[in-house]
């Protein structure tokens, strides 16, 4: 049994590793070195990674690879994507070249709003409330100004603050519906800091004013906090081209390749089983991009699949149709996404990351990730209906299971040309491995 302990927070790193090798690694110092080894030598560097969060003993590595030849409403990116999983990247940078000579891929962000919540209980009339409401809301704004000069500065700040009746679904329970736009900056504190003080306001204000019984006084904050879930700060992706710039194959002629695909999207619009392995397709490249240009990718995810619900069946964030021999595919989806503040001037990944996409605002990060998102999901359908998903996923597997066998250098050589014509598969890795070294 792993005994309590008080106060872990204040050992050194040191400490903390030489507790977790007593009590969970039988004092191994091979976990010891494990730890160490991704510790970086430069100790300033290491330092800023120690202080993201707390606790930290070491760094988790994962891969920070690139998909070139993205071709975005006629400007050429390469985009970043921190992400372990293989093919993802490869997809990325397929579906890329694939649009690059079919007019690239267009974007357009529809909406930027952000929206927080102040939950609260007031048990009383609810004429009163409102009127209290409509005498309460200018005060509200104004004992926000120190927090949102800034913000507004920078052409942001509250939108609007909206009195809601929840008594039909909890008893005494109402909020404030508060909308932000909150420009370059992904907005969680901005919008947080205005939301704690419009409940403190709220409070206040109740407490003395005169039409209110004591009951009615006594109005109860239960919390304030921004909503991920942001269905109107919305972008679309899109890319379209003639039926007859579409693969063209034995199997399939372009026409059927389009119905086919088309019927595939179908699909994970009315079966959600369908439709949730569809969206995790997606995230695969969205939650890169997220994740290398320093972003919440949990508020993105969280957002993302509440919007892909918002019809009350769960189903595909993209949609595809022919119209007059034109293939049309497009995505839309909430983007909450900063190009400032968080981690954006601090982590030096993140900081070359967006210098690798020029540098953009929040607006145009969100074109850039949707993009990638959406050619995620083209990489993978058309895998699907195609080949399957096996055959390419399995190809970039190869290398883990390699690794996982310690292959050196020559034995990679050897099976990765003797995969190239082979179908891959873990048994017949090791078979082949086997065979090489007897
Ligand atoms: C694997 O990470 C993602 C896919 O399953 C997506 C899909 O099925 O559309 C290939």
């Amino acid at each position: 049994m792993i005994p309590p302990i008080s106060g872990f927070s204040k050992l050194s790193k040191v400490e903390k590793i030489q507790w977790l090798a007593e009590h969970h690694f039988h004092n191994s110092n091979a976990t010891i070195d494990v730890l160490k080894t991704y510790w970086n030598s430069d100790e300033k560097l290491q330092q800023l990674h120690d202080e993201f969060t707390e606790n930290t003993v070491s760094n988790y590595y994962l891969p920070f690879g690139v998909a070139p030849n993205f071709i975005i409403n006629g400007s050429r990116y390469t985009i970043p994507m921190a992400i372990e999983e293989s093919s993802v990247v490869a997809a990325a940078s397929k579906a890329a070249k694939f649009w690059e000579n079919r007019g690239g891929f267009k974007a357009e962000v529809i909406s930027t709003t952000k929206i927080g919540q102040v939950h609260f209980n007031y048990n009383g009339a609810i004429d009163k409330l409102k009127s209290f409401f409509k005498a309460v809301k200018p005060k509200l704004i104004e004992a926000s100004q120190n927090i949102t000069k800034n913000m507004e500065k920078r052409g942001g700040g509250i939108i609007d603050i909206q009195l809601i009746d929840k008594t039909t679904d909890l008893e005494h329970y109402y909020q404030l519906h508060c909308s932000f736009e909150t420009v370059d900056a992904m907005g969680a504190n901005f919008i947080n800091s205005c939301l704690e003080q419009f409940a403190s306001t709220l409070k206040n204000e109740a407490a003395i004013y005169p039409e209110f019984s004591d009951e009615e006084k006594d109005l109860e904050i239960m919390m304030s906090i921004l909503s991920n879930y942001v269905p109107d700060c919305i972008v679309k992706a899109e890319v379209s081209c003639p039926i007859k710039d579409l693969p063209n194959t034995t199997e399939l002629s372009s026409l059927q390749y389009a119905q086919k695909f088309v019927r595939a999207i179908k699909i994970a619009q009315i079966e959600p089983y369908r439709a949730v392995t569809h969206n995790k397709g997606i995230m695969n490249g969205i939650d890169a991009v997220v994740l290398a240009t320093g972003n919440d990718f949990r508020a993105i995810e969280a957002g993302a699949h509440a919007y892909a619900a918002k019809n009350g069946i769960y189903a595909s964030l993209t949609h595809a149709s022919i119209e007059n021999d034109v293939f049309h595919f497009y995505i839309e989806l909430p983007l909450a996404l900063g190009t400032v503040g968080g981690l954006t001037t601090l982590h030096p990944l993140v900081k070359l990351a967006l210098q690798m996409l020029q540098s953009p605002n929040a607006k145009e990060l969100m074109k850039i990730t949707a993009v990638a998102g959406l050619a995620q999901n083209f990489a993978a359908v058309n895998s699907l209906i195609t080949t399957g998903i096996q055959q390419g996923h399995m190809k970039m597997h190869l290398m883990n299971i390699l690794n996982q066998f310690q292959a050196t250098p020559t034995e990679k050589e050897n099976l990765v040309s003797y995969f190239k014509t082979n179908p891959v598969s873990h048994s017949e890795v090791v078979t082949q491995l086997e065979k090489l070294r007897s």
